[in-house]
This record gives structure tokens, sequence and C-alpha cells, in this order.
């Protein structure tokens, strides 16, 4: 049985804990060990009598008969101040706001009156925040902090007679939305509820034996699970009743462009394209800021761009797709790890035609060989696991058919050999989306770490076909280009005829696909038999490269690319062609039987024998904007007073490799004549920037906007961000970057 949830230690504030849902919150905090601040400034529902200590003092007492820890506070919330003081002085500490002080003051619309308006924001929205400001900075000292707000379904979907309450109660939701990015980085989470649940409140408006029913019990083991240290959720709207609790979110139509380059924009083509405009399928469901304004930003960029966005038919569908790449482009998928031991890595090499009648294959399949390795391409198994868990059909706003998806090409970078066993952290990340007519290509890169280190980098190329089509563009500088082979006979050919178990052998590596195996399932798509899957070509074909050029040694494998031309039936006769050009060795793979090429344009790059004693780990992602800084550095020697002068601020970089941090650098134009090092700042720094090496190219090269960067996530950006604007502007007046 899962161990009770227990609050031991901890600080509890309840708002509005004389009664109704606060009571029920307080009793049950206190229940698991909490100490509890009960607030209420009695009152009755409308916020209009004088203040009965009784409610809370009853609270109390109920909690201390129970052996439990509490203390009352009479103050409204709207005097936050103090009653976050009761908690620090009666406890110490403060962990847990529950923000659920309230009242009601219906009338139709047109009957509220200014008064009746202010109370409901001053208690409800007002009160809130005061008290919530209060423990704010008590919670990011200790790094931890849990919040809830309390809205309504009021607010959620409107009420007739609480326009007053609505607007206060989703003003709630908005605070919270923004005090859980704020507050995440200092571990404080902040979720909304909208409670159902008998009260006095609810009294009024609901049937007795409703409002009996409707237990504020039922709400409150929500409340103790969001507040609970182990709980994650954050920034997060719950409607919750009765037992039941449900998780609500926003949802966003494709949408449509109504606008063309040069233009105006007119009521009319709203009119024209209102349908559009209004259609939920397909509909994306943005979950940051940055997604829904990156996708604003890239409709800018498309319609600025030269084709601009035509009148023909097919102007909605490029519309849909800008929409919809947008959302899905630079999306990151799961994290998720990948570990294996020397079985899986030999099970791999068998299953690529590694075999005991090569002498020299023993060192992959045999693990008391002294220099037992993994081949280099097992990488690619090591980080197929959303490619082959069919998670390309979850990235948001963005519909992939599986049934309909090919592996086109298939680029492996690796940075150091791979570990004989291990577990690796994966990250994948929709590096781009391209429309190439007849299909969509889409760009998975996949970074795969061993104990905090880049191993290896795997860029998928998945064609969905039937996608294409709509407008979007059809290359892009993220791909790993495939190269044409040399037009001269090969410079070797090395051979190996697969076995009739040979799909059935590397299926075990992961690649579940029935399309390998089930002769049903490979009729219906199409093909006489069972198909072997392309990366065990693949491996094949490594293997040879590997062999012919390389003696077996995995150390000097450095990258490959292929792309996959046609299907080869296992018991095929699989022929590599390969030339050498300097460390380059281009290649293509043919079935020998049918002369047809099934790998084509296909290459690996190779270490030169005297590197790869040399070689080390980090050399494989060697930073370019580590120059920059240099460059920097070499400048400010002199003229950097005057900047320091203008400037008056310290930077810090955090220039990010593979979705991690790789380097951090400060430029101190604070004091003297300013000065750039490696590292975080030694003080405090005034800004600090987030980016990736490339990006953090593009924007010096003026390749990529730095505020459009920011607003599509790809810049992030803390402290005074306003300072940035005067260093951009001093470094292009000084150091002309
Ligand atoms: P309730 O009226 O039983 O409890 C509210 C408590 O807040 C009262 O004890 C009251 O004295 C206290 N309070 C009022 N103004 C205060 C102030 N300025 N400072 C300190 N305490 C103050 O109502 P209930 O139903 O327990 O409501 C709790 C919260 O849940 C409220 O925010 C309400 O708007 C919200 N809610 C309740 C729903 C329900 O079905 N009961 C539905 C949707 C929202």
């Amino acid at each position: 049985m899962a161990s009770p949830l227990r609050f031991d230690g901890r600080v509890v504030l309840v708002t509005g804990a004389g009664g109704g849902l606060g009571r029920a919150y307080a009793l049950a905090f206190a229940e698991r060990g909490a100490s509890v601040v009960v607030n209420d400034l009695g009152g009755d529902i409308k916020g209009l009598s004088k203040g009965s200590l009784a409610a809370a003092d009853k609270v109390v007492e109920e909690i201390r008969s129970k052996g439990g820890k509490a203390v009352a506070n009479y103050d409204s919330v709207e005097a936050g101040e103090k009653v976050v003081r009761t908690a620090l002085e009666a406890f110490g500490r403060i962990d847990v706001v529950v923000n659920n002080a309230g009242i009601l003051r219906d009338n139709s619309f047109g009957r509220i009156s200014d008064e009746d308006w202010d109370i409901i924001h001053r208690v409800h929205l007002r009160g809130s925040f005061q008290v919530t400001r209060a423990a704010w900075d008590h919670m990011k000292k200790q790094k931890f902090g849990r919040i809830v707000m309390t809205a309504s379904a009021s607010g959620i979907y409107g009420n007739f007679g609480q326009a007053n309450y609505s607007a206060a109660k989703l003003g709630l939701l908005g605070l919270s939305n923004t005090l859980a990015i704020e507050g995440q980085k200092s571990n404080i989470h902040c979720n909304t509820i909208a409670p159902a649940a008998g009260s006095r409140m609810t009294q009024s408006i609901m049937p007795e034996d409703l409002v009996e029913a409707l237990k504020p019990d039922y709400v409150a083991p929500l409340v103790l699970w969001l507040c609970h240290e182990s709980c994650e959720e954050n920034g997060s709207l719950f409607e919750v009743g009765g037992g039941w609790i449900g998780k609500l979110r926003w949802e966003r139509a494709l949408g449509a462009i109504v606008r063309q380059k040069n233009q105006p924009m007119t009521p009319e083509a709203v009119k024209a394209n209102w349908k559009k405009i209004c259609d939920f399928d397909n509909a994306s469901k943005p979950q940051r800021i940055q997604e829904s304004i990156g996708s604003i930003i890239e409709v800018l960029n498309k319609i600025d761009s030269e084709r601009g966005v035509s009148t023909n038919p097919t102007s909605h569908a490029a519309s849909t797709a800008t929409s919809e790449f947008a959302g899905a482009i630079g999306h990151k998928l799961p994290p998720f790890s990948s570990a294996y031991t020397e079985l899986e890595a030999i099970m791999y090499a068998l299953g690529v035609g590694a075999s005991i009648k090569e002498p020299k294959d023993m060192k992959f399949i045999y693990e008391g060989s002294t220099d037992f390795s993994c081949l280099p391409t097992f990488g690619v198994i090591i980080a197929q696991k959303p490619i082959v868990g069919g998670e390309l059909s979850g990235i948001p706003g963005f519909s992939v058919n599986l049934e309909k998806v090919l592996h086109g090409e298939q680029y492996l970078e690796l940075y150091k050999p791979l570990p004989r066993a291990g577990n690796l952290k994966c990250e994948a990340v929709i590096a781009d989306v391209l429309d190439k007519g007849s299909g969509l290509v889409i760009l998975v890169d996949v970074y795969s770490y061993f104990e905090e280190e880049l191993v290896c980098y795997n860029q998928f190329s998945i064609f969905v076909v039937g996608s294409g089509g709509i407008g979007g563009k059809r290359t892009s500088d993220k791909v790993k280009v495939a190269l044409a082979v040399p037009n001269r006979p090969p410079d070797a050919v090395l051979r190996d005829t697969t076995s009739l178990n040979q799909a059935a052998l590397y299926r075990l590596s992961g690649d579940w696909n029935p399309l390998h195996i089930d002769p049903n399932f490979a009729g219906f798509a199409g093909f006489d038999k069972p198909i072997l899957h392309g990366l065990c070509t693949f491996g094949f074909s490594a293997r040879h490269v590997l062999q012919q050029y390389a003696d077996n040694d995995v150390s000097r494998f450095k990258a490959i690319k292929v792309r996959f031309a046609k299907p080869v039936y296992p018991g095929q006769t699989l022929q590599t062609e390969m030339w050498k050009e300097g460390n380059r060795i281009h290649f293509q793979t043919k079935i020998e039987e049918t002369g047809d090429v099934v790998i084509s344009n296909a290459y690996v790059d190779l270490i030169p024998t005297s590197d790869t004693s040399a070689k080390t780990p980090s050399e494989g992602g060697k930073l370019q904007s580590t120059l920059v800084f240099e460059e920097i550095g070499r400048r400010l020697k002199d003229i950097g007073h005057e900047v320091a002068e203008k400037v008056n601020a310290v930077f810090e970089w955090h220039i990010t490799k593979g979705g991690r941090t790789a380097a951090k650098w400060t430029v101190d134009l604070k004091s003297g004549s300013g000065k750039v090092y490696q590292g975080p700042a030694k003080g405090s720094a005034d800004a600090t920037f987030t980016l990736s090496d490339e990006d953090f190219m593009d924007v010096v090269l003026g390749k990529l906007d730095p505020q459009k960067a920011f607003f599509n996530g790809r810049l992030k950006a803390r402290g005074n961000i306003m300072l940035s604007q005067k260093l951009q502007m001093i470094l292009k007046d000084y150091a002309k970057l």
C-alpha cells in the first residue's frame, strides 16, 4: 500500500477556514501532521456583519482536541502580511497557502454597484494576492512552497448574476498561472481549483439534499495532494466535487491566416474564414505563452516571406500547415532512458550480421573478448524509443498517421565510443518539419547522455506519406545532408548474405513492428512478405565500412548518414560499395540478386588514426560561441572602459548543446574596463541569457532576431532583460559583431 501523505513539520495557512471548505482543509492538514493557521474573520456570506472570532476559534479547538497543532488568525485576507505573520510567530515558517476565503454579492449585471464589484475583487483577488505575496519570499528562501487558488465554475463558464464574482474568480486563475512560472525554479508550485461543495455559500442555490451530499470532505483530498511536497503538478486547473476530480486545459483552433503580404487586413476576410477560425478539429493545446506567441510570429514570417500567402485554394491549407508546424517545431518529446548490458549489444551485433565466421567480429559478439565493443551503430537503438514507440502521434497540433510513416534518412554521430553497458539518458526534440510535396519530413533529433556526457546524437528523418503539398518549407539548415557517391567504380565492395531469420533476430533490438515478421501484416502494407528493417541494412553497411577502412576499431567511427531507398527481403545478399575520399567513406548498398540500390547517398566519417588517442569527448561538441566570447574579451581591452561606463551591468550566458548547459560565460561591464571570463558571474549577474550554441551564433550573425527567439522560447532571459538592449547596441557600435 502507498505510504500516507504526511505534512509533519509543514506549516499550512488556510484562509476562510472558519467554515465550509476551508474548515475541511484545516482539519485534514492537521490530521496529517501539519501545523495549521486557521484564518477567518467571521462575518456573514456577504462580508457585511462584523466578524465573530468564534468561527476560527471553533476549528482551532476541534483540531487541538484531536491532538493537532493549530492557531487562529482573525484578520481579513486583505491584511495578508498580518495573516502570514501569525504563521511565522506561532510556527516559525510558512510552507503552504490555501487561498479559500470568499464572499458573494450576487446581482444581475446592470444592478451591480461599485461597492459590490469592489468588495468581491478585494476579498477574492486582492486578498489572495496580499496573503500569497506575504508568504512568497519565505517560500523562495526555503526553496519550497505550495499554493492553491480557489476559482469557480462561475468564472470558467460564466453564471447569471455573478459577473463580479466570475471576473474575480478567473482573475485568480491568471494569477496562479503566472505564479506557477515564477515559482517553478524555487520549487513553489501554484494550482487552482474550482470546487463544488455544499456550504453556507451554496445553501441558497443548491437543493438541501445536494448541499448535504456534496461534502467539503470530497474536495479536501485534492487540495492536500496539490500541497504535498511530492506533488509536481504546477500551473494547472481542476474541477472537483462529490468525489470526482478533472483537470482542465486550453484548446486552440488551428485557425486561419486572413491577411496577405502588402494588403490590408479586412473584416470581410475574417468573415470569410470564420468557420476555419472556429474549427476545433485537430485543435492544438498550447501550454505555454511561448507556444502561443511562437506560432503567431511564425505567421508573420510566413506572410513576410517572399511567397507570401497566395489566394489560390491552397492558401487555406498553407495557413493550417504553418500553425501546425509552429506548434510542432521545437517540441520536446518526453525524456527517456535506455539501459543496456552486453546482452543487448551482442544481440544487436548478431542482428546486423556480425558472425563467428569472421574472427574480427568476435569483439562484438563475445563479452569475454579482451576488446569487447559495442558496434557504433548501436547508437540508433539507444535513441529509437520515441520513433518505434509511436510517440510522433503525440506531437501537439500535428496529426501524424503512423501507418503512413516511413524511415527516410538517418544520421548518427558519436562523440566517444559507446560504453559496453550503461543507462543512457535521452532527450528528443522535433528539430524541423519539411514539406516535400508528396509527404512531410519530420526531423527528430535525439541526444543521448552517459553520466551527464553527450555520447551520441541521432537525427531520424521520418517521412509521412501523403501529408505534404501544403505550402510548408522544403529545406532546413537543421538537416544533415545526404551526399551523392563519387562517379567512378567503387574502391571496395563487401558483401553479406542476410539470413531468413535476419528480421526476426534484428527486431529483438526493439523495433517490434509486425511488418518485419508477420506475412499478413506485410501483405496489408503492400509487400509480398515481411521486409528487413532499414536500420538493419544500415547496421550491415556500417559494419562493412568499419571492417574495410578502420579494422573494426570503434574509436575511429565518427558519423554516418544514409538514405533508405528500397526495401530488402531477408535472405537477400547485401553488397556495400565504398569510395574513400580522405576520412569520408562514401557508400551505397545494393541487393546483389536484383542490383537495386537500397541505401543511397550515404557516407561514414572516420577519425584519422593519429587523432583517436587524442580525441576527448568534449572536442566532439566544441562550442562556436567560445570564439565569440574570446573575441569580445579581446575587443574590450581597447574600448572596455567606455562600454562599462555606458552599460554598467553584468551579463551571464548559459550556452547549451543538445539541450544541456555546455558552458557559462560572464561579461562584466560594471567596473573598470570590463571583463569576459568563462563561468558564472563572480558577484551577481544583472541579466542571464540561456540559448543554444547554434542559436547564439545565429543571433551574433544577425540570422536570428533575439526578440523573436525570446518569444518562441529559444532564448530564455532572466533578470533585468531591458539591459540586453543596451548591451546589443553597445556591442554593435563597438565590437561590430
Ligand atoms: P463559506 O462561506 O462556507 O466559507 C468562506 C469563509 O471565508 C467564511 O468562513 C468566511 O467567514 C471567510 N471569509 C470571508 N471573507 C473573508 C476575509 N476577508 N478574510 C478572511 N476570511 C474571510 O464558503 P465555501 O463554500 O466554503 O467557499 C470557500 C471558497 O470556495 C470560496 O472562495 C468560494 O468562492 C469558493 N467556491 C465554493 C464553491 C462551493 O460550491 N462551495 C463553488 C465555487 C467556489
